[in-house]
């Protein structure tokens, strides 16, 4: 007898959290097809269809646009590991966890780093980021576009003409974003940006996008320092990706490859105007039933992610009581809250394939029974039927 644990077997889940989002039973068997080598012809033009995928979903005709291997920190140290030297001034707005961590990995680049900070939940104005890049004059100003720990969508254009304007590069963090509400790199003029697979592209954890402007290029390629980081060396990471050269550089993890190909053909497939609406619109429908409910929104309405619903959890309510209900009962998974919002926030997520109207109901169904059980009642299925009817009537 092998003494062996049992095979995987999840359990069914529907995930409503702030990623991983639901995958795709057609992102799932790509996966699984076989392994082929990182260097097989095959595997080539795959990647190079991956390109041509990621310069679409990031609207960028970038040319150092590819998946790096690895989460969407990896995505994160790649973008600032690269453009980073020891010395070089940078600024980074803080708002959440996310900017909190760009901050930290810049600093471990030796950069010089000034944080601005706005209170989770809020966003940055142009004229705070142009006072602080006026006062400090920097190479790169980071900043993070939808920040998953708050819920708080951070508009880029006024941001990325005042950088541009002080001679700096713009850093985005499109983690969240990405696939989910319009990320507009060339139209936006954001000179690097990162993101991650698992969020509004729906395919497993595991892989970057990342995309680099030309005039991010310039910079890396005028570096006097070595890039800080061996792995993430965009400027040999490239060789690799580059029809031109194809050099080996690490083992490319292939099947996480397909299961980004296959994730971005979805994406594509259903356009990526009507996949913003779809998240827009699922959005709505879940603040009605939820505001129905007498649950409210962390974030005000005018920087409101579609993907990612930051509510205030209502008094007495028990925040991991309902979260394990809704786990066990329902098999929903919903996040809590970050940093300071920890035990204050739920976050709920309708990320690629999850954001649909099946799961906003569903979802406000079961949470109608939780919210009960904890004695925070609300008129019977009055959250479905606002949510029902915040749908356009067909
Ligand atoms: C906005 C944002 N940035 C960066 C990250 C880090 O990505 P990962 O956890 O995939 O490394 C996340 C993950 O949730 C995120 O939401």
């Amino acid at each position: 007898m092998s003494d062996a644990p049992p095979p995987v077997t999840p359990p069914d889940r529907i995930l409503m959290g702030p990623g991983p989002s639901d995958i795709s039973p057609r992102v799932l068997s790509a996966m699984a097809a076989p392994t082929v080598g990182h260097l097989d012809p095959y595997f080539l033009r795959i990647m190079d269809e991956t390109q041509t995928m990621l310069r679409q979903v990031f609207r960028t005709d970038n040319a150092l646009t590819m998946s790096v291997s690895g989460t969407g920190s990896a995505g994160m140290e790649a973008c600032v590991v690269n453009l980073v030297e020891p010395g070089d001034r940078v600024v980074v707005c803080v708002n959440g966890v996310f900017g909190g961590r760009m901050s930290d990995v810049a600093t471990r680049c030796g950069a010089e780093v000034t944080t601005i900070e706005r209170p989770f939940g809020e966003v940055f104005t142009p004229e705070e980021i142009e006072d602080v890049v006026k006062r400090v004059s920097p190479k790169a100003v980071g900043i993070v576009h939808a920040e998953t720990s708050t819920g708080a969508l951070q508009p880029l254009e006024d941001v990325s003409r005042i950088v541009h304007d002080a001679g700096a590069l713009l850093l985005t963090d499109c983690v969240t974003s990405l696939g989910g509400c319009p990320v507009e790199i060339d139209d936006w003029q954001i000179d690097a940006a990162y993101s991650g697979t698992q969020k509004c592209l729906s395919c497993p954890p595991g892989l970057a996008p990342v995309t680099f402007s030309p005039r991010a290029v310039a910079a890396i390629e005028q570096r006097t320092h070595k890039v800080a980081s061996w792995y993430l060396d965009i400027t040999m990471v490239r060789n690799y990706w580059s029809d031109q050269s194809r050099a080996y550089h690490h083992t490319a993890p292939i099947n996480m490859n397909y299961g980004l190909h296959e994730a971005l053909r979805i994406v594509l497939e259903e356009g990526l105007e009507a996949r913003h609406a779809r998240h827009r619109q699922n959005h709505l429908a879940l603040r009605a039933g939820l505001e129905a409910m007498g649950v409210e929104f962390a974030v005000a309405a005018a920087h409101r992610l579609p993907m990612l619903n930051a509510v205030r959890i209502p008094e007495r309510v028990d925040d991991k009581a309902v979260r394990s209900q809704l786990l066990t009962d329902y098999g929903i998974e919903i996040g809590g809250g970050l940093g300071p919002l920890a035990g204050k926030t739920w976050r709920i997520g309708l990320m690629g394939e999850a954001s649909t109207r099946r799961n906003v109901i569903l979802f406000l169904t079961a949470l109608e029974a939780c919210l009960k059980s904890q004695g925070h009642i609300s008129p019977a299925g009055a959250g479905v039927a606002a949510a029902n009817e915040a749908y356009p009537t067909i």
